[in-house]
């Protein structure tokens, strides 16, 4: 199946190799991951595929992986969310191995709703009402200081051109977050650092 889905991007893509390739889930057993990871090593082996990653994955689950896998991986995609106190131990995981960490499910109403965010959207952005593109600077920022390597990406999923812009156009100014906004998302979001 993994191959099938791998010939398939490739054919899909137009393309000789893949960016990134990633197991959606650890499999029911640790085994079971490894056995799968293992093909996708195989595809980087083969120069087919860059680089790899894991989602949906724990910290036990992914120290374990990295610890016995031989191509690390460079990518952990995970929810951000505070069930999981915001991936706090992931993110800092993946910080000390030089991987990024990617978020999905990154428009969090809890978020949304807190004075930081709204700050921010009037101070950097000038505008109170962009508060979605205001919490993707703080997410943006949390990479900030991953000296070696990684760093934190969010993954997107807007479907219309008008927010696309939007998102976009508010990114650029990631850099305009002061050092005091950031360490108050940080706190925010489960770092006591
Ligand atoms: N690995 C996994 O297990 C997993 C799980 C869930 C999702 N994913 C993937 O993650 C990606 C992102 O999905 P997500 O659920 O996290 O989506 P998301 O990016 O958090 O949210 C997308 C929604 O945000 C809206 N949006 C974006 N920018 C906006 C703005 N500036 N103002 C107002 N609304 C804005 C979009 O609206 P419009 O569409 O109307 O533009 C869309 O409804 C998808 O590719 C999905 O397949 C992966």
């Amino acid at each position: 199946m993994i191959y099938t889905s791998v010939l398939t991007s490739l054919t899909n893509l137009d393309t000789l190799y893949l960016d990134s390739l990633l197991l959606d889930s650890p499999l029911g057993t640790h085994e079971e991951t490894l056995k799968a990871y293992r093909i996708l090593e195989g595809y980087v082996m083969q120069k087919k595929v860059r680089h790899l990653g894991i989602s949906n994955v724990s910290l036990p689950k992914l120290e374990r992986l990295y610890d016995e896998c031989h191509v690390k991986p460079s990518i952990v995609q995970n929810r951000f969310w505070a069930s999981n106190k915001w991936d706090v131990g992931v993110r800092r995981f993946c910080r000390d191995h030089g991987m990024v960490w990617q978020s999905f499910w990154t428009r969090n109403p809890q978020l949304l709703k807190t004075a930081l965010v709204q700050r921010v959207a009037e101070g950097v952005l000038g505008n109170g009402d962009r508060k979605e593109e205001a919490l993707n600077l703080l997410v943006l920022v949390l990479g900030r200081g991953w000296w070696e390597g990684g760093g934190v990406a969010i993954l997107y999923g807007a479907t219309r051109e008008a927010a696309m812009k939007s998102d976009l156009e508010a990114a650029v100014r990631v850099g305009a977050v002061s050092i005091g906004e950031r360490m108050e998302f940080s706190r925010l979001v489960g770092e006591d650092d």
